[in-house]
């Protein structure tokens, strides 16, 4: 019965009193790719499973390990997205949106699948958002593509997030130094855990990877990729670096990082969270990938982008007491005495709504007091109050539920502009106090 009552390990639910920050932090990660260009894309949440194996990698853990697989009623094999990378690519390859003016720019704001062990920070279905750049191979873009990635933590107010910066080099360099990565591990055959000693035969770079502790302090003395950068990869690299510099964007460069994923060349890059306590996160990461468009079919297209895993920054964001904005309450609830009263009711609440106010009335045939109460709990910020009378008289209060003043209002077709000029005067009069409260001079706000 337990399936019934629990989401599965590793999903969660986001529950209504979360949805604002999600809906804040998507919009405004979304604004701010915007204003450099990038436009949103949906794609399916499942895609062929060869897509992600040809581009993700199939020696990586993602493919090996992780990939939500099963065969659909037409015996296709399908896979739940673990990335939106590929599914991008696709889609861009598919539309033929390469061809067109160039660079193109592209968002996304996606769920992801990957069957990890559930903890810290990690889900089995988590949330990415994401950009992606085609057609650049100039360090320009990667340089773009950085200051976007910092950006987003500047605008969110996160404050202890590094962008950690490596470079893979071309496949050129790749060679020279798998070969020397084959060299410095194969002293360590007697040592490395089974699956190393598998990855060392068909993907060197991957051992870096590993999590197990003693192949990590193995992995801690091996060569470093810089030292088998070829001159134009170097070249491509130090302007990244000197873009960053004159744009202020504080980096790190970190020869340790080789991410996770196959399709890397060049520019890579992790976006790492400290906490006081010393913790690190990554919260995002990207790259540069030269070979993934024509792996897929397409023509040689270069590419750059970046992801973060939006549950840590939330989870970043809460810890570091990062603002949200408020959340919307209640303008205005119309409670009621009697039948009449309650279809009176409804129908100004309907008005009101109508006119892009956030209004209630009662659905649950309770006393007034019983609405007070409600109204007081859902923290509506004015009341009106209908009874016989007032429907008699064709006018009503309007209760500030915040000072108790109260405004005369009548229940007709002045009702929705009454209740807007109400409104405002109390905020103009809040205004006021508190200016005077700062000691500021009295202005009119009125105008
Ligand atoms: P990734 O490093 O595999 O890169 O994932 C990006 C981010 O997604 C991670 O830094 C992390 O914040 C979040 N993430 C990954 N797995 C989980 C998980 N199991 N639970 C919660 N969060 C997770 C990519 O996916 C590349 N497609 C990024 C990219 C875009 N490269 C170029 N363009």
């Amino acid at each position: 019965m337990a399936y019934l009552t629990s989401a599965p390990r590793g999903t969660k639910d986001i529950l209504p009193e979360e949805t604002p920050k999600w809906q804040y932090l998507e919009k405004t990660l979304l604004e701010t790719a915007e204003l450099f260009g990038f436009r949103e894309m949906r794609i399916p949440t499942f895609e062929h499973t060869e897509l992600f194996s040809r581009s993700v990698g199939d020696t990586t853990d993602v493919v090996q390990k992780e990939m939500y697989t099963f065969t659909d009623k037409g015996d296709r094999s399908v896979t739940l997205r673990p990335e939106g990378t590929a599914g991008v690519a696709r889609a861009a390859l598919e539309h033929g949106l390469l061809g067109d003016a160039l660079p193109l720019k592209i968002s996304y704001d996606i769920t992801c699948f990957r069957y990890e062990k559930p903890g810290s920070g990690r889900y089995r279905e988590f949330h990415q958002f994401g950009v992606e750049l085609y057609g650049s191979p100039s360090p320009a873009a990667d340089s773009e593509v950085l200051a976007l990635a910092y950006e987003c933590f500047q605008v969110l107010g996160i404050q202890n997030v590094a962008l950690e910066i490596n470079s893979l080099g071309c496949p050129e360099c790749r060679k020279r130094y798998t070969q020397a990565l084959l060299d410095y591990f194969n002293q360590y055959r007697g040592s490395l855990c089974s699956t190393c000693l598998e990855r060392l035969d068909r993907n060197p770079l991957r051992v870096l990877d590993c999590k197990s502790p003693e192949d990590k302090r193995i992995a801690a003395g091996a060569p470093s990729i810089l030292e088998y950068l070829c001159d134009g990869c170097k070249a491509h690299f130090q302007e990244v670096q000197d873009r960053l510099t004159a744009a202020e964007i504080p980096f790190r460069v970190e020869p340790t990082i080789v991410r996770g994923l196959d399709y890397y060349t060049r520019t890579v890059f992790e976006m790492v969270h400290t906490a006081p306590d010393g913790e690190r996160l990554v919260c995002g990461g990207g790259g540069r990938y030269g070979g993934l468009i024509e792996e897929l079919g397409g023509n040689p297209t270069e590419g750059i982008g970046f992801a973060m895993g939006l549950e840590r920054v939330l989870s970043i964001m809460t810890a570091e007491g990062c603002d949200f904005p408020p959340e919307q309450t209640c303008d205005v609830y119309i409670a009621s005495m009697g039948a009449a009263a309650g279809v009176k009711a409804f129908q100004l609440a309907n008005l009101l709504r109508s006119e892009g106010f956030f209004a209630q009335s009662d659905l649950m045939g309770r006393s007034v007091k019983a609405q007070m109460k409600y109204a007081n709990k859902i923290g509506a910020k004015y009341v009106i109050v209908l009874g016989d009378t007032e429907l008699e008289k064709g006018e009503a209060q309007l209760k500030s539920m915040r000072n108790g003043g109260t405004s005369p209002i009548k229940l007709d077709a002045s009702f929705s502009d009454t209740v807007y000029e109400t409104i405002m005067e109390n905020a103009y009069a809040d205004l006021e106090e508190a200016a005077a409260e700062l000691g500021l001079p009295p202005q009119d706000h009125r105008h």
